[in-house]
């Protein structure tokens, strides 16, 4: 390392070390966040390092990231995105690929997924043309479960799309059997819950495609950021091609004739020739991460177990301490599951002498962030009004959760102090109402 360079990054830590926040906890006064970006010294020093190089688009950190990532999360290949939400896109798109001849997914298809969750899991199924079919939750886990997605099956099925909510599992093994069992694809939204086990088997790994999202609430972060993993090396190339502008080239950034017939090729109506780097067999986007990005991901990436063992350590020290409360409906790992949790669920029971507005009010007063259980009800949401779907069963869950849940936070950032204060807060309050 340069001189120069090595002055800067001192400089970098003593600037960090200065500039740390006061830790000082005041109840009522300090915000506690439901949800944040815990960024350490190493982080910063990571950051202004990808900086110093200005390698400023994707390039060696992201290779470096992905390969550590696939092989963090148990898979052959990782895809760098731009955002969660992209990895999702880029996992339904791929399943329309002409490359997966009659395995392809055709306008009017039918993509089983659940109705209580975040929007961008279910927005490329319409993206593509393709047709939601919503299934309900559990309360309590939050989860869809297998049965339901046995009976939402129909002639026109072709893949599910599901996400692990808030970090818990839904049966994903007996889901990723019944997709065997009837030839259709799976995606495991894995935005919310990475480091989370099924029958001792991490998530993201049942599925065909998996998806991470690296925004800051989530177990890793890089600003904005997501991933798309697959152990199938076809689906793999569909997916960079779609994310690469919709190349059919495979080149790193900045590489040229990896595949040593860069002018040898004849595709579509195109001369004999033409540069492989501009032929494009997909209609793509891009949806490519940067380097920035990723070398902050790596930084992050090293404390990953430290991240998930606090969420796990803060989840269990509210369950604990909210256990027995009157009135409040409290959230249950899936069975033969181990959450990587993303936050803590609650649900006021619509029989209880208060209402979920009134306890979300008392608990942003004493500056206690909330959240709702994302979209809740996708179906109800403006946006979907009209949309073409179909509903298997009812959604009366759905329906509960968009009334009565909310979530509060478990990530790293919260101290013993901040969660045993969260926990006094709501004790508070429903004794006051009893
Ligand atoms: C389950 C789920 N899927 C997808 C996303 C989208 O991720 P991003 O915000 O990175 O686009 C989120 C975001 O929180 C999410 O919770």
């Amino acid at each position: 390392m340069s001189d120069h360079k090595q002055l800067v990054l001192d400089e970098v830590r003593t600037y960090h070390r200065e500039t740390a926040p006061d830790r000082e906890f005041v109840p009522g006064v300090t915000e506690i966040w439901p949800s944040g970006a815990v960024l350490d010294e190493e982080d910063r020093v990571a950051i202004v390092e990808a900086a110093l190089t200005l390698r400023i688009a994707a390039g060696p950190s992201s290779k470096k990231f992905e390969s550590a990532f696939a092989k963090r999360l148990k898979r052959r290949k990782a895809h760098l995105t731009n955002s969660g939400s992209s990895a999702n896109l880029l996992a339904v798109s791929a399943l329309t690929s002409h490359q997966l001849g009659e395995r392809r997914l055709k306008p009017g298809d039918e993509v089983i997924t659940v109705a209580a969750g975040f929007p961008t899991t279910v927005n490329p199924i319409l993206q593509n043309g393709l047709v939601p079919v919503f299934v309900d939750v559990d309360l309590a886990t939050y989860n869809t479960t297998a049965d339901r997605v046995a009976r939402a099956i129909g002639p026109k099925t072709r893949a599910i799309i599901i996400a692990h909510a808030l970090g818990n599992p839904f049966e994903v093994a007996e889901v990723a059997q019944l997709a065997r069992d009837h030839d259709l694809f799976l995606i495991e939204d894995n935005c919310d819950a990475v480091g989370s086990t099924y029958d001792g088997q991490i998530t993201g790994t049942f599925g065909d495609l998996t998806t991470v999202s690296f925004y800051p609430a989530h177990h890793l972060t890089m600003g904005e950021g997501g991933c798309v993993l697959t152990s199938d090396l076809g689906l793999a190339r569909i997916v960079e091609s779609l994310r690469d502008w919709g190349r059919d080239c495979w080149c790193e950034p900045g590489k040229n004739n990896t595949c040593f017939k860069r002018f040898e090729y004849q595709m579509g109506d195109l001369p004999a020739g033409y540069d492989h780097k501009y032929i494009f067999s997909h209609v793509g986007y891009n949806l490519k991460g940067t380097d920035i990005q990723a070398a902050l991901g790596l930084s992050q990436l090293a404390k990953l177990d430290g991240f998930i063992e606090a969420r796990r350590r803060n989840w269990r020290r509210l369950r604990e301490g909210l256990d027995g409360v009157p009135g409040l409906l409290l959230p249950e790992p899936t069975p033969r599951s181990e959450p990587s949790w993303f936050g803590f669920v609650i649900t006021v029971d619509p029989e209880a002498p208060f209402s979920r507005a009134e306890l979300v009010e008392h608990l942003e007063e004493r500056k206690i962030g909330t959240r709702r259980l994302f979209a809740g009800n996708l179906t109800r949401q403006p946006a979907y009004i009209g949309r073409p779907h179909r509903v298997v069963g009812d959604l009366t869950n759905s329906d509960v959760i968009t009334e009565h849940t909310f979530w509060i936070g478990v990530y790293p950032g919260l101290t013993d102090e901040m969660v045993d204060y969260m926990t006094a807060t709501v004790k508070e309050f429903v004794a006051r109402h009893g």
